[in-house]
């Protein structure tokens, strides 16, 4: 049987302290990357707005974030100056992230957050639960006929991949590559991606592009429902004649399918190996499943508190990223214009000034306003749909697996700003 130790192993105190001293996003050890949670908590605890060696300020409260994350004027997250070096200003990623909604500030941020919100409408959202229910319980069917499998591979990888690629309307036979794409594309976004992140970023982001022109040019020809596909409303815009130039629209899809997937394949991952992790949690959460009885709002409540509570302690997104457009103060110190702030998600999160015991799962926690999608004018754009695909996957996994047990300890995906396991190996129990 797979031990809680085996799959977060714990830090010393000392050990916290030494990486602590020396801490830098561009050399993170791999324990840190297994447990980064006790060096946050030393951060926040002393230093809340740390100094990089890059010059660059660390944020571990949530006080600080929500203040960075409310005043969007002030700290842009247009990321020209930094992806420049970072990338080249010739590459297809330079060109990529600086054309995503997510990277950029008014007024491109507005219009396509505009065009893309409209068709994530709350009755969109509600309309996919019947075909995210029925893929949910054929993975199931696959895996029980099997006795078990890979919790990533055979599950959680393979619910988000659907749901987007059915938000823009991508046919099934196309979908193969959609994930490798994306682990590539992100992939990049680590602090400092080695050469093969580089080569493989670049590669994807050229490769999605060719696909999707082709796409694109048949969705012209024959549009689709702009109520539901994303894609449709991307390509004809608003009434009001906020339409994307080619490269906008085509680098967005990209974000889009991007921005869905690897992090919801991280919440349903993360959350069905915390159950492994605290299995007292798990015996509580399926007992107040079985109360809920018939009660499908009641099941919802009991689900909901669940998955946020799986959001805030293992967020699939760590780190967020801004840069201030003149001086400010965050938490009593003064930046200077120009100074780039990195946001811990992971580290507000577990931040005693907001969370009793945040060190603990509980997932009945009430009143959780954890940070895991992000605050303010970029809150992320699918957090209902998020939501949604959580609780579908954790709930009838449950249901149909209620004593599933990892058959060896799962596999870390060993990066920072992404959190989540490449593959967990279990048994159906
Ligand atoms: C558990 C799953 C998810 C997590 C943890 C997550 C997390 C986040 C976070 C933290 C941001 C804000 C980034 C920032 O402020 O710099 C964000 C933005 C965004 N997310 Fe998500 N996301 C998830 C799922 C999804 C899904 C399913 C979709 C698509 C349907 C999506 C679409 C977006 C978009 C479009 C943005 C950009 C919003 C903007 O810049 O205005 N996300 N997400």
């Amino acid at each position: 049987m797979i031990q809680p130790q085996q799959i977060t192993p714990p830090m010393s105190a000392e050990r916290a302290r030494e990486i602590t001293a020396t801490f830098d996003l561009r050399a993170l050890p791999a324990d840190f990357l297994a447990n980064p949670f006790p060096v946050y908590a030393l951060l926040r605890e002393h230093e809340p707005v740390r100094r990089m060696p890059d010059d660059s300020l660390f944020l571990t409260r949530h006080a600080d974030l929500m203040a960075v994350y409310r005043d969007a004027a002030v700290f842009s997250s247009d990321k020209h100056v930094e992806f420049a070096p970072k990338y080249g200003v010739d590459s297809p990623l330079y060109e990529h992230h600086t054309t995503s909604l997510v990277f950029n500030d008014p007024p491109l941020h507005t219009r396509v957050r505009k065009l893309i919100m409209g068709a994530l409408t709350r009755r969109a959202i509600a309309d996919m639960e019947p075909g995210l229910v029925t893929l949910v319980d054929q993975l199931l069917d696959r895996i029980e006929a099997q006795g078990g499998g890979d919790l990533v591979e055979d599950f959680a990888s393979a619910i988000p991949v659907e749901i987007i690629g059915n938000l823009l309307g991508v046919p099934h036979a196309d979908r193969g590559p959609l994930r490798d794409w994306s682990l590539a594309i992100l992939g990049a976004l680590e602090p400092v991606p080695t050469p093969e992140q580089h080569a493989a970023g670049n590669r994807s982001v050229t490769e999605m592009l060719a696909y999707l022109r082709t796409l694109v040019a048949e969705r012209r020809q024959t549009p689709g429902d702009p109520e539901r596909d994303v894609l449709t409303r991307l390509i004809q815009g608003e009434a009001s004649g906020e339409k994307l130039s080619e490269v906008e629209l085509l680098q967005n899809c990209i974000f889009l399918l991007n921005a869905g997937h690897e992090t919801t394949t991280n919440l349903i991952g993360n959350g069905l190996i915390l159950m492994q992790e605290f299995p007292a949690q798990r015996e509580q959460l399926l007992a107040d499943l079985l109360a809920t009885g018939t009660n499908e709002a009641a099941r919802e409540q009991v689900l909901t508190l669940a998955v946020d509570e799986c959001l805030r302690f293992e967020s699939s997104n760590q780190l967020g990223n801004r840069r201030a457009l003149t001086a400010a103060t965050v938490g009593g110190e003064v930046l200077d214009a120009g100074a780039l702030v990195t946001l811990c998600i992971g580290a507000a999160n577990r931040d005693p000034a907001v969370y009793e015991h945040p060190e603990t799962l509980n997932l009945r926690r009430e009143g959780n306003k954890h940070l895991a999608f992000g605050f303010g004018i970029h809150q992320c754009a699918g957090l209902s749909l998020a939501r949604l695909e959580g609780r579908i996957a954790i709930g009838r996994f449950l249901d149909r697996f209620p004593r599933f047990e990892l058959s060896a300890p799962p596999v870390r995906g060993g990066r920072a700003r992404f959190r989540g396991f490449l593959s967990a190996l279990f048994s159906a129990g």
